[in-house]
């Protein structure tokens, strides 16, 4: 293709040391996000060349041209096979020079009407929008696990703690359910942050809009998402704000990987003997050879204090950020990209485990002692008319007759509604199922969108 003018991409000023310090670890982070780059320059050329303006800014076959080469583009993406160089910075003018590179002015032509600002921005939400839907998948498979084996063990008595005491009689059923509940409730909280990410900040440009008819709701129907964000100005301040919710919620989601592991290394003790991780998960000692630790379970504790960290770190970013795009906002790439690698990483490895669980129906039992009775039985006491504050020191009183009650007994009793013999494991299955729907719908909605632009 002929070319007017030097094909050059080059934005700014060029000095070796403060290009590496300003583009810092972008070469390589924003590789993850050349495709969503991709994407989104297919229905930004779309757009301009159904823009109404005489001369085009681009014509219907020129768009269709810069749409062929950014398919090609893309399989050199997923093929490992796009780099990104110093000079460009980052990906999005790596793309720009790809295309110019083959193209011409054409290539040249594609960044009117945008900024690298409204660029990075909804790469951002097409590439969390589809790690967010792998994640709530991997969530929902994670409580699918914990529901399978409460289910499965739900007649077995385990001693309940407070104070990590012995409390009450529960079961094996009444815990697993318990952090199966928990995730589904981090899930809800996953869905929120993905119904906020599902907005369009394209063409706000550099946050002040262009004097260009721009049509921002069809790239946004072209992208797939529910509909643009309205406000130019909001849709680049919400750069890192997003990341900090989205981080949050998962910071969430780590909060009950984490107390899971933590539950799994104190009931895996040989002193409780409760429960075994699959063999595959412990590992051994260089020096000790009798040793089998649960080194995954403990690294999960540290990825959820990574993961909460990372979110304390856009927070601090963003608390006294200007309006307006600033240099400021790059940093917290990392650390949300990070944090989506390691949360989706972390449930998937302990839905592995908690599947592979074996449970010492023996142990558990014999874990009850007299006092771990004692409520129920001084709520006995009740039943029959004693008040209760009498029948609690009867009880107290009489603690030694209290050890021949019987574990299957007492957690048969508790039958009211969310009780150890009160849990609808219903509930628990038709919530996933419905998770399961929304992704499902939500990931055919984006793939069959965004194939229709390479089309
Ligand atoms: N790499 C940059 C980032 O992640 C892209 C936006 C650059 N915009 C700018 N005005 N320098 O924030």
């Amino acid at each position: 293709m002929s070319t007017s003018t030097p094909q050059t991409t080059t934005v700014g000023n060029i000095d070796d040391e403060i290009l590496a310090f300003t583009a810092g670890k972008d070469l390589v982070l924003d590789l993850q996000l050349a495709e969503a780059d991709c994407i989104g320059s297919a229905a930004h050329v779309t757009m301009l060349s159904r823009m109404p303006v005489q001369p085009p800014v681009l014509t219907p076959d020129e768009a269709a041209a810069v749409r062929a080469e950014l398919a090609k583009v893309l399989e050199r993406v997923r093929a490992g096979d796009f780099e990104i160089v110093p000079a460009d910075q980052d990906v999005h003018l790596a793309v720009e020079r790809t295309l110019t590179e083959t193209l011409g002015d054409l290539g040249k032509k594609i960044h009117t009407g945008r900024s690298r600002n409204d660029q990075v921005a909804v790469d951002l939400r097409l590439f969390g929008k589809q790690r967010l839907l792998d994640l709530m998948e991997d969530t929902a498979l994670l409580a699918t696990a914990l529901t399978t084996f409460g289910e499965k063990h739900v007649k077995l008595p385990m001693v309940g703690r407070t104070h990590m005491q012995p409390a009450m009689p529960s079961s094996v059923g009444l815990w697993a359910t318990s952090h199966a509940e928990a995730a589904l409730e981090d899930l809800e909280s996953l869905r929120h942050v993905f119904t906020l990410n599902d907005q369009c900040p394209l063409g706000a440009a550099a946050g002040y809009g262009v004097p260009l008819p721009i049509d921002r709701q069809l790239t946004s129907d072209l992208l797939g998402f529910a509909r643009p964000i309205h406000n130019v100005s909001h849709a680049i301040n919400a750069r890192g704000k997003l990341e900090y919710q989205i981080l949050q919620a998962m910071g969430q989601l780590m909060i009950t990987v984490s107390r899971i592991a933590q539950d799994l290394m104190l009931y895996t003790l040989p002193e409780f003997g409760y429960f075994r991780i699959p063999k595959a998960f412990g590992t051994g000692s260089s020096i000790m050879p009798n040793k089998n630790n649960p080194d995954v379970l403990e690294l999960l504790r540290s990825k959820a204090a990574l993961v909460l960290g990372h979110g304390q770190a856009v927070g601090m970013i963003l608390h006294a950020a200007p309006g307006g795009y600033n240099r400021d906002l790059q940093d917290t790439k990392e650390p949300f990209l990070e944090g989506l690698a390691i949360t989706r990483a972390s449930v998937r490895i302990l839905a592995r485990c908690v599947e592979g669980l074996d449970v010492n129906p023996e142990r558990l039992r014999n874990a009850f002692d007299g006092g771990v009775f004692a409520t129920d039985a001084a709520l006995a006491k009740v039943a029959e008319g004693m008040p209760f504050r009498d029948a609690y020191h009867y009880v107290k009183a009489h603690l030694d007759e209290l050890d021949q009650a019987d574990p299957d007994e007492a957690i048969a009793l508790k039958t009211h509604l969310g009780g150890t013999a009160g849990l609808d494991f219903s509930l628990y299955r038709t919530r996933i199922h419905q998770s399961m729907e929304h992704v499902r719908g939500a990931r055919d909605h984006f793939e069959t969108t965004t194939a229709k632009l390479f089309r």
